[in-house]
């Protein structure tokens, strides 16, 4: 490396040449590690494992960065998994934006933190404008808010730790953030599909409440919420001592992308004094398109609703925001430390935006939100969408015309679970076969059977990608039996 070593950015000039070349050559050497005839490189588990683990880990002598660099993009680069491949497609697990990869070397070189005004003015600033864009973008009023969170498990959790202390204070008095679990709290219960994702099990037990306090509705053909067993199952729930204090609806489940009935659920809670959150993690893309939109359901309805800008969004990982439709169901998270964010701050006009997070460091990742946002418009993102929805309409039609498939669920966004007819071993071994080909596709169950899955976020992909994919299924399938 030429020039002095840029140990941290300065003022000299030869730092900021070398610091400028470092970014060049970074880019270099990913735009030589394009490929988009694999998604991944096909090595086998046992061999990757053992070449990575040759790389060793601390050195007595660094190398300096053109070196490592040059490691990386030997050793590691042709191995990492090219999400942004028309041949992935196993998970919600975006292609990044270009100009959002732009965002992540303005936000890594600058390096804010979202804790304190102090740490972020332009950051804070710029989140508290996005955050008053979402919520009115997602049908809330005035007084809703929110918070920019690490993804979808954590937004989730955000938004049922404030229906659990929402729920003791106004129905029992009980303060929870001062006091802990109250005395009853063995006879909470969360509803949700069985079909939601498992980061809601993993919230009652992080909150004391354990698994055993999430029901799991059953849901009908299309993998929604069955309204009258939830209803049913809330009566009996009562009747039998026990209390209700939330429901999540799903605005996207992980596998179908099917989407529970938001107005129905508000009834129901309502009717029975629960909070309703919606984990629209998956879902929430909708918003950007006007010709899918009211697939959602009117997220207004709802007390909280999460948001991730790192599935159909496209954001680089990690980037999601809880939405609350009342500011004060955040204080929950509200606690002042002289040395951070004191009380007097806001006196003089300062946000401290730990004041309303789980989180105390945190990225500046509304950044992300506001380049995408204001380099596409509403209108790119549109089509971005509008793509994926009908590529996942077209590759279900071609399936159900086909005799060699079945597919289950009727795609409302854009997954959608298949199988071929000849069991589970055949389905487990397409997908391994497709792995080591290099092209990524999902494995999920549906009644106790191994299903296949395509999740198509990629706006990249066309109806001829999905022909092809189809194609050599087929000739795989023909090869097993
Ligand atoms: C419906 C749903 N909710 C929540 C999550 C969790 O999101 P994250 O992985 O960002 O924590 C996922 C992840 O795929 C999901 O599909």
């Amino acid at each position: 490396m030429e020039g002095k070593d840029p140990v941290i950015l300065s003022s000299d000039v030869s730092v900021k040449e070398t610091f400028r070349k470092m970014v060049a050559d970074t880019a270099d050497a990913i735009i030589r590690s394009y490929d988009d005839n694999t998604a991944y490189s096909g090595k086998d588990v046992y061999e990757l494992r053992h070449d990575l683990e040759n790389l060793g880990f601390l050195p007595e002598k660094g190398t300096g960065f053109d070196e490592t660099l040059r490691t990386v993009e030997k050793e590691i680069m042709p191995h990492l998994l090219r999400t942004w491949s028309t041949m992935y497609m196993p998970h919600l697990h975006a292609p990044a934006l270009t100009e959002t990869i732009a965002s992540e070397l303005i936000i890594g070189t600058f390096n804010d933190s979202m804790d304190s005004w102090d740490q972020g003015p332009a950051a804070t600033e710029i989140e508290e404008n996005m955050v008053h864009g979402l919520v009115k973008l997602f049908g809330f009023g005035p007084e809703a808010d929110g918070t920019f969170t690490s993804g979808g498990t954590q937004s989730n959790m955000a938004g049922i730790i404030a229906a659990r202390d929402w729920y003791c204070g106004t129905k029992f008095g009980h303060d929870v953030k001062k006091k802990g679990l109250p005395s009853f709290y063995s006879r909470m219960r969360l509803y949700t599909s069985e079909v939601s994702h498992f980061s809601m099990e993993k919230t009652c037990h992080v909150m004391g409440l354990g698994y055993d306090s999430v029901r799991k509705l059953p849901v009908d053909s299309r993998c929604k919420i069955d309204i009258e067993k939830f209803e049913a199952m809330v009566k009996e729930d009562i009747a039998a001592g026990l209390l209700p204090f939330c429901a999540v609806a799903t605005i996207g489940t992980t596998d179908y992308g099917s989407i529970d009935d938001v107005s129905e659920m508000r009834r129901i809670c309502d009717k029975y004094g629960m909070f309703l959150h919606a984990d629209a993690s998956y879902g929430s893309g909708l918003v950007m398109s006007p010709r899918y939109r009211d697939r959602m359901g009117d997220m207004s309805l709802c007390d909280s609703v999460t948001v991730d800008f790192h599935k159909m969004f496209l954001l680089p990982i990690s980037c999601s925001v809880i939405l609350f439709k009342k500011k004060n169901l955040q204080e929950c998270f509200e606690l002042h430390a002289d040395y951070l964010n004191r009380e007097e701050d806001e006196e003089e006009g300062y946000i401290n935006l730990v004041d309303k997070s789980l989180q105390t460091t945190r990225r500046f990742d509304a950044l992300k939100v506001f380049m995408a946002f204001r380099t596409r418009g509403q209108e790119g993102f549109a089509k971005i969408i509008d793509t994926a929805v009908e590529n996942a309409g077209y590759f279900y039609e071609r399936l159900l015309k086909d005799p060699v498939f079945i597919a289950p669920v009727k795609p409302e966004i854009s997954s959608v679970v298949f199988a071929v007819k000849d069991g589970d071993e055949a389905n487990k071994n397409i997908r391994k076969r497709l792995m080591s080909e290099g092209s990524v596709i999902g494995q999920t169950s549906k009644d106790g059977r191994v299903m296949l899955k395509f999740t198509l976020l990629n706006p990249n992909l066309t109806h001829e990608h999905i022909d092809r994919i189809i194609a050599r299924i087929k000739e795989i399938r023909e090869e097993l039996v």
